[in-house]
């Protein structure tokens, strides 16, 4: 996720370009950028330092001031997905001539294609990114007589993927073309301005009429007027937007919270991660893995440390990893992992997970793995994160920055980011044939759709949670990979409403705990299928006949569940390796409204931190 600014009208555009990219640095930062209009050409200015690199290019246009009397300008914070954060690789890209300027967000899939069809043309790159490939495209179209518009407009019909873009050319110099499939983008105006984001709070201030791009739509805009287009160039009338948000709850698209905002975002980070996973003869290829095929080959074990939520993603993992592949996969909380005694190999695969990319536990865990002589992969949200640039290889999750200290959109990436993982070692090692794995990929594509259909069932589960209120006591019961699920919902209640929850293998609990459970216990039960499903209910039944109150989360329709639970959360089914996707949403949602009925800060829950840099 990047954030993307434009504006045309203004004659002094820098101080708003950089205090709209402030704005949009939670959208991403770990590298920002500016380029005007001005003096028959682009001026331009990139920084690359994590989060000073606003601040930084703040810094480097004050040493280096632009032209005066400038035209249209356009800015960038990158949250790289392609090509390491760099200068080289940080927004505004240019095309061969320099007269271009372009800044992106979202993800080209067919973008090494196109990169090879037009470097065979002669086109000169100077950057991994898939971004710069459009700029080129745009240029080649241009160099055949189009306008800006219309070269944009060509030039999109063949991407294929996610983008908000703003493209400015010297040719046009008041003239900024835009344009969004998949991902936001907002248009604003005022007296004699015209202006761009990609999101409402860089617009808040500066624009009195304020219009939302729809998919597959152009923008021209010039100092103060917008029109508006199909790709194919019908003319359409943009959707005004009236909003009555301050700062602040524009920054949160509209949410109450940053929780709010991030399980919404769920299904768009799952997708984002699963994106451009596939080569052209549809096997799997992980390019930012960094761990050739033969590395992999070798393999003949898997160690896998996290810790809190990614530690039970991994826990996921590990189911997917001995069926898929038949290899044996250790789970281990990190901060226990380097005080045993691992046994490791040059043949171990050791897995770190961790969104921040930054937990101590888990960098020094891996660090301890590679002096063992493992192989070490790195599974994060941050590009170029300590962690990812200790280890060996690095597999992206794409979710955007996660502002919630809760991890929501980051744990279901998490689990999806392992198992393509688990899919990859498994095309490798031939464990499941070409079809085995295409039918994997292609249900989880579905999980988006599932994600979101289990969102729209909040208002089920505020009334459940309604009902729980005075409950101080609950027990998380799950069997096979709703173990890790069990693990989680527990794990979001306490982090979240304070209150005293224990996750736990159903199975296990008739050896001792289930003495605890009396009249007024509240028992979650992970009831969605898995092979150990009838087990679970079993498992369910004991503590239901000794007075627990009983919560599942069960399947559309699973009547059999009903009958053995005081309340439902129904989700919509899908296989037993991927449920976790699914089933977890409710056990946020039950956690978050809890949190809520008790008046807690969701986003910024008591004694927590988001990123654990202490042992
Ligand atoms: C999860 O909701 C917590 N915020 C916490 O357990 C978190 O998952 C853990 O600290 C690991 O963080 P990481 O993924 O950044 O390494």
């Amino acid at each position: 996720m990047c954030g993307i600014f434009g504006v045309t009208g203004e004659p002094d555009a820098l101080p708003l370009i950089l205090g709209a990219l402030h704005q949009l640095e939670y959208r991403g930062y770990d590298s920002a950028g500016v380029a005007l209009v001005a003096d028959g050409g682009i001026w331009r200015v990139r920084a690359a330092d994590g989060t000073r690199s606003v601040a930084d290019l703040s810094q480097l246009t004050t040493d280096h001031p632009p032209p005066v009397g400038h035209g249209a300008g356009i800015g960038h914070t990158r949250w790289a997905t392609h090509g390491h954060p760099t200068a080289e690789n940080a927004h505004p890209h240019l095309d061969c001539t320099g007269r271009l300027a372009l800044v992106h967000n979202g993800i080209i899939e067919n973008h090494g294609a196109l990169r090879a069809d037009l470097v065979a043309g002669g086109h000169i790159m100077s950057s991994a990114t898939d971004t710069e490939v459009m700029a080129h495209l745009i240029e080649r179209h241009m160099a055949a007589g189009l306008s800006l518009a219309e070269a944009t407009r060509a030039a999109l019909g063949l991407v294929r993927g996610a983008f908000s873009i703003a493209v400015v050319h010297a040719d046009e110099p008041d003239t900024i073309v835009a344009a969004r499939r998949s991902t936001p983008l907002v248009l604003g105006l005022r007296q004699g301005v015209a202006l761009l984001a990609s999101d409402i709070p860089a617009l808040l201030g500066h624009a009195r009429q304020l219009y939302a791009l729809a998919d597959d739509e152009v923008a021209v805009l010039t100092p103060g007027a917008i029109s508006v287009t199909t790709l194919a160039g019908t003319p359409v009338r943009p959707e005004e937007l009236h909003i009555a948000w301050d700062l602040e709850a524009a920054r949160k698209d509209g949410y109450e919270d940053f929780m709010s905002k991030e399980m919404h975002e769920q299904p768009g980070a799952v997708a984002a991660t699963l994106l451009d996973r596939r080569g052209p003869d549809g096997r799997l290829r992980l390019d930012e893995m960094r761990l050739s095929p033969a590395d992999l080959r070798q393999v003949d074990k898997v160690c896998i440390v996290a810790c809190g939520s990614s530690y039970h993603a991994a826990l996921v993992a590990k189911y997917a990893i001995e069926h898929w592949v038949k290899l044996p996969t250790e789970v281990d909380i990190a901060s226990e992992f380097r005080y045993r005694d691992p046994v490791m190999t040059e043949r171990t695969l050791c897995v770190g997970v961790s969104q921040s990319g930054e937990t101590l536990d888990t960098s020094k865990a891996i660090e301890e793995a590679s002096r063992l002589g493992a192989k070490v992969l790195v599974v994060s949200n941050v590009v170029d994160s300590s962690m990812a640039r200790q280890a060996d290889g690095v597999l992206y999750t794409r979710a955007g920055p996660e502002v919630g200290v809760a991890s929501t959109k980051c744990h279901l990436a998490q689990i999806v980011a392992l198992e393509i993982l688990g899919l990859t070692l498994a095309q490798i090692h031939g464990t499941l044939t070409p079809e085995q794995i295409a039918s994997a990929l292609n249900e989880m594509d579905r999980l988006p759709e599932l994600i979101e259909q289990a969102l729209r069932r909040s208002s089920a589960v505020d009334d459940v949670a309604g009902k729980l209120i005075e409950a101080r006591d609950f027990f998380f019961l799950g069997r096979h990979v709703g173990y890790p699920m069990a693990l989680e919902g527990a794990l979001k209640l306490k982090e979240l409403a304070y209150l005293r929850a224990e996750g736990y293998a159903a199975g296990e609990l008739k050896h001792g705990p289930i003495a605890l459970i009396e009249p007024g216990t509240v028992v979650v039960g992970i009831a969605t299928r898995n092979r150990l499903w009838e087990k679970l209910l079993s498992n369910i039944a004991e503590v239901h006949s000794r007075g627990a109150t009983v919560v599942l989360v069960a399947d559309d329709g699973d009547r059999e569940a009903a009958a053995v639970a005081d309340h439902v959360l129904w989700v919509p089914p899908c296989s037993p390796l991927l449920s976790p996707v699914v089933g977890v949403v409710p056990l946020q949602q039950l956690a978050y409204r809890l949190a809520r009925l008790h008046g807690h800060d969701v986003d910024r829950p008591r004694n927590l931190a988001k990123t654990v840099t202490v042992e």
